[in-house]
């Protein structure tokens, strides 16, 4: 990840007019916004961060944290029903390979999108038509970014379906959707999104709901495909062990902001946020048994329409009282540099969280 320009990383100020980033993919300052009955509903609320080619990011948080809007909004379908009727509001900057994408001719956008960068759904089903059969989904998904003809289309169908480890691709091509297993499914539906060899691949959840084993195929194959392709590539989880293991950064949500980020072995192994710690003691791990595997973080995810000020982990945090002058329950944490290419939003001092992380929390995971 590389680190942002002083403009970039001023959280909270929309900037404009500021000159184009050098990495490949540079987001700004996102808020997505649904206006609803209840109130403005603040999913992603002023989110920045940059990723190179070939390189992996890792988002992780908890359910709700704003990690799919984060990927609907780069991706320029954060208007497009997924979610709701409503029109959603939509300010930053998301800088694609040099253009800015929320200021773009729409049109530019949905031609980028299944070319230039492409995402892998949380639900396949969501992704796949149920009338069409995978191939045709393909062929035309290959069709509308290259000027060939059907037969060459289910060609490079049967050959990314090869790819992604279906057995007999050229008999399963003509298959629908629901004669498919969950784990084939997923498979077809990273078929299409290769498909045109994307420059920019999100994976949304891409093994919630699959077993173990076909968890770890479909991680193998994104990281065998993106190392083939050179992709820019964000994988989003519940799951820090998986992050951990596939990105190269990894940036922590927590109610719609970015509490943490920095690079992978860092944040793993010298967290610098009570919440990631929360989250690291939550992780399933082999070597534990099975009655102490799970620890979930205590307390439920902020409300995204009345954020409270100060700190948003403040009623679940163990260590709140731990900053002087009762900082935290009035003063938003901004993001600090904890470390070289390590950011965290905490009011704790960096000696107190080292204190913290070495002696209470380390020791007990
Ligand atoms: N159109 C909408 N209207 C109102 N609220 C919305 C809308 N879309 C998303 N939200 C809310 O925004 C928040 C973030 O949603 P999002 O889907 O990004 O969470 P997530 O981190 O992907 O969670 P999960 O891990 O469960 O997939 C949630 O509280 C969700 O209810
Ligand atoms: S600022 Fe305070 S409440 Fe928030 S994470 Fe740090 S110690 Fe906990
Ligand atoms: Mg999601």
């Amino acid at each position: 990840m590389t680190e942002l320009s002083k403009s970039g990383a001023a959280v909270g100020e929309p900037v404009k007019d500021s000159p184009a980033p050098s990495a490949f993919l540079e987001v700004r300052d996102l808020k997505v916004h649904f206006p609803t009955d209840d109130g403005l509903v603040k999913s992603v609320d002023g989110l920045s961060f940059a990723l190179e080619k070939g390189k992996t990011l890792g988002i992780v948080g908890e359910s709700g944290s704003g990690k799919s809007v984060t990927s609907l909004g780069i991706m320029g379908l954060h208007t497009a029903g997924q979610y709701g009727k409503r029109k959603a509001q939509i300010s930053g900057e998301i800088w694609l390979d040099g253009t800015e994408l929320l200021s773009a001719d729409p049109d530019y956008v949905r031609k980028l999108r299944g070319r230039e960068m492409a995402m892998i759904f949380q639900d396949p089903l969501s992704a796949l038509h149920p009338y069409y059969t995978i191939g045709q989904q393909i062929v035309e998904a290959y069709r509308i970014h290259h000027k060939v003809d059907k037969k060459v289309a289910r060609r490079r169908a049967i050959e990314m379906l090869d790819r992604v480890g279906i057995p007999q691709p050229d008999k399963r091509v003509d298959s629908y959707p629901h004669e498919f297993s969950g784990g084939m499914r997923q498979r077809a539906m990273i078929a299409m999104s290769l498909v045109n060899n994307p420059e920019l691949l999100i994976a949304d959840e891409p093994t919630t709901a699959l077993d173990v084993t076909v968890q770890a195929q479909i991680l193998d194959l994104i990281r065998d495909l993106q190392q083939e392709f050179g992709s820019a590539v964000i994988i989003i989880t519940h799951d820090l062990g998986v992050v951990a293991e596939l990105s190269d950064d990894i940036l922590v949500m927590y109610g719609g902001r970015c509490i943490e980020r920095g690079p992978a072995e860092k944040v793993f192994y010298e967290p610098r946020h009570p919440y990631t710690w929360g989250l690291l003691g939550s992780m399933p791990r082999l070597d534990r048994e099975q009655t102490e595997r799970l620890i979930p973080v205590k307390g439920s995810p902020p409300s995204l329409i009345n954020i409270p000020s100060g700190c948003a982990f403040n009623p679940r945090c163990s260590y709140a009282d731990v900053p002087k002058d009762n900082v935290t329950r009035t003063v938003r944490p901004e993001l600090t540099e904890v470390g070289s290419q390590h950011w965290a939003a905490c009011h704790m001092t960096h000696e107190q969280r080292e204190r913290i992380w070495t002696e209470e929390i380390a020791p007990k995971l």
